[in-house]
């Protein structure tokens, strides 16, 4: 039976409480079961997670920070047997090391790095390929799986594509511009038709340092990205992220990277014809065609939705033939118009205003610059693109902004409608003629997010949704293989909207259209990423990142939080033990899928 009250909506289960607290919490009828967490053996010869003695060698064979995307790649089309392929963010260096943080007469400061704990960073960074199998209704983790693997800050890349070789991407290691050593800051990803798994290179900015050479080129370039903002310290051992000595090296990160996960000894690819920006992440879809359309989000406040179309067509039959689509095809970026239309426009070298005069010689220039490319065509500046989720049920995509509070009244357009946009939106685009490689189409918006009971805020959850239902601040998100959504958060606070972050179920249809329940929560100060679901539906992954991190006041406490007092010790709950992020698979009790 249907929970009363919901007879349109397209999930059936029993939402749980909104609130704030120290541990993760799921439907009724679920488990919710942790995974793999922070320092768990992944490669053979891990040695058991030790929080005292942490080394690079270890982290480089153990689970690393700060889990962000989860993709699952089904090893002979199962779906309770395959790899698990998770991006690893960022490090919280507070949370890691022990007295790292000190507290002098009630002040708070924070040491400076050994070069020791910035390797253990650099290890921690990157992704995780590992084989997964359900037995018995629970998901175990196959530590000696042949193709697990971890892909870390120093793994050798390819960099491939229209921009690959060129002199701005040239440095002293590299001087063929072509090889770079790891990527960065992967925020959401994907996992592409031929399983590959994507991960995209987001915040790359904080990584870099110092001061480029008086009058240097790419001082334009790196104002608008952002670059340096010296929030790691990783320059002060490492001269590739000083940009007094290495001014090029920024130029090789904020790429799309694509990893064959059923390769352990594959090189990764940075695909440079899918731009430079501060990728969110990258969800794709076989368009009527056979093309291979990509949507991606560039999050910073104003910036831009982009989507990429292969010039060639997927091969089902053959594997190997698509391995290389993502090195040709069109960059589009995103044109919404205030009366419900939208147009695609074309990033090509040459057309409009992306030539010479304006300081492009090459594709490889735009590509680079994708942002000003963006700039000079008059692309719509949008409150933070965050994941952007082809559904091939309904034939929809869904773009998730979760936020921007920078927004004046007089800077308000037809698609981000509010000014100081606290708890962001989520926009429906329908591509004309259903056909997700059109250069045109029409957008409408699912939903402004926010407490719907405080009317100055202007959310417009459905009147079914309760006051555990609604949600600010979307970020990553999920279609089922039934086509319904699900909306994970980053931001919900003690303070902000008096709940954590969690999984809401989205309806998109009929008249339980903007209808919200909380499916799953996480513990205080974490974000929700993830989420996954299994082809099969009947496994959630959901990634908790940075539990215990914020420091905001609950229950008292009103401390920051750091290794050694930590608003939670989840998931262990030791007090040898930090608190760790974590990725939980969420099942049904008795088995079935989730939410029918
Ligand atoms: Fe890493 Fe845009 O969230
Ligand atoms: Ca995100
Ligand atoms: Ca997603
Ligand atoms: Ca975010």
């Amino acid at each position: 039976a249907r929970a009363a009250g919901k007879a349109s909506s397209a999930f059936n289960f029993n939402e749980i409480e909104a609130g704030v607290d120290a541990k993760h919490h799921v439907a009724d009828g679920y488990n919710a079961d942790v995974l793999l967490r922070w320092g768990d053996a992944v490669l053979p010869g891990a040695p058991s997670f030790d929080p005292l003695k942490q080394s690079a060698e270890a982290q480089a064979k153990q689970f690393g920070y700060n889990n962000d995307y989860v993709g699952f790649i089904p090893l002979e089309g199962s779906s309770t047997h395959g790899l698990l392929v998770v991006n690893h963010e960022y490090t919280n260096p507070h949370l890691m090391f022990p007295g790292l943080v000190k507290i002098v007469d009630g002040k708070v400061s924070q040491n400076k790095l050994s070069k020791e704990q910035v390797d253990v960073e650099m290890a921690a960074h990157g992704g995780t390929i590992v084989e997964i199998r359900k037995q018995s209704g629970k998901w175990q983790v196959i530590a000696d799986g042949k193709l697990n693997r971890r892909i870390t800050s120093n793994t050798p890349m390819q960099i491939t594509g229209p921009a690959a070789g060129h002199d701005r991407l040239k440095t002293a290691a590299d001087p063929t511009g072509t090889r770079v050593f790891g990527t960065l800051n992967n925020c959401a990803g994907g996992v592409t038709p031929w399983g590959t798994y994507i991960m995209a290179e987001e915040n790359f900015h904080g990584y870099f340092q110092g001061k480029l050479p008086e009058g240097h080129a790419e001082a334009a370039n790196y104002k608008r990205y952002g670059v340096p903002e010296g929030s790691y310290e990783w320059g002060n051992f490492y001269d590739r992220f000083d940009l007094s000595k290495e001014p090029n090296e920024p130029n090789r990160f904020g790429w799309i990277v694509e990893v064959d996960a059923m390769d352990p000894t594959s090189r990764p690819k940075k695909r440079t014809a899918l731009g430079r920006f501060k990728h969110e992440g990258a969800e794709s879809i076989v368009a009527k065609s056979g093309k291979v359309v990509f949507y991606l989000g560039d999050d910073e406040r104003f910036d831009y939705v982009y989507k990429f179309v292969t010039d060639g067509t997927f091969n089902p039959a053959d594997r190997k033939a698509n391995m290389d689509l993502l090195d040709k095809g069109t960059l589009y970026v995103a044109k919404f118009g205030e009366d419900g239309s939208m147009q695609w426009l074309p990033i090509v070298h040459g057309q409009g205003p992306l030539t010479e005069a304006n300081g492009f010689k090459s594709q490889a220039d735009v590509l680079i610059e994708t942002r000003k490319a963006g700039d000079l065509l008059g692309a719509t500046k949008m409150d933070r693109p965050e994941d952007i989720q082809p559904n091939g049920v309904n034939g929809k995509v869904y773009v998730m902004l979760t936020n921007n509070t920078k927004r004046k009244a007089d800077q308000v357009n037809a698609a981000n409608p509010r000014a100081e946009n606290a708890f962001g939106h989520i926009i429906e685009i329908t591509e004309k003629d259903g056909d997700f490689a059109a250069t045109a189409g029409k957008w409408e918006v699912l939903l402004k997010c926010g407490d719907p009971s405080v009317a100055a805020v202007g959310a417009t959850f459905s009147t079914e949704t309760t006051k555990n239902g609604w949600f600010g601040m979307p970020d990553n998100c999920a279609v089922d293989s039934a086509g319904r959504l699900w909306v994970a958060t980053d931001g919900n606070s003690p303070k902000g909207t008096g709940r954590t972050d969690g999984l809401w179920a989205v309806d998109t249809e009929g008249s339980a259209r903007a209808t919200s329940k909380l499916f799953f929560r996480v513990p205080v100060g974490a974000e929700m990423c993830g989420p996954l679901f299994t082809p099969d539906d009947e496994t959630a992954f959901v990634a908790v990142q940075h539990p215990g991190d914020g420091g905001e006041d609950w229950a008292g406490h009103g401390r920051p939080s750091y290794y050694e007092d930590l608003s939670t010790r989840w998931p262990d709950f030791k007090p040898d033990m930090p608190t760790r992020p974590a990725v939980v698979a969420i099942t049904k009790i008795g088995g079935g899928k989730i939410a029918v």
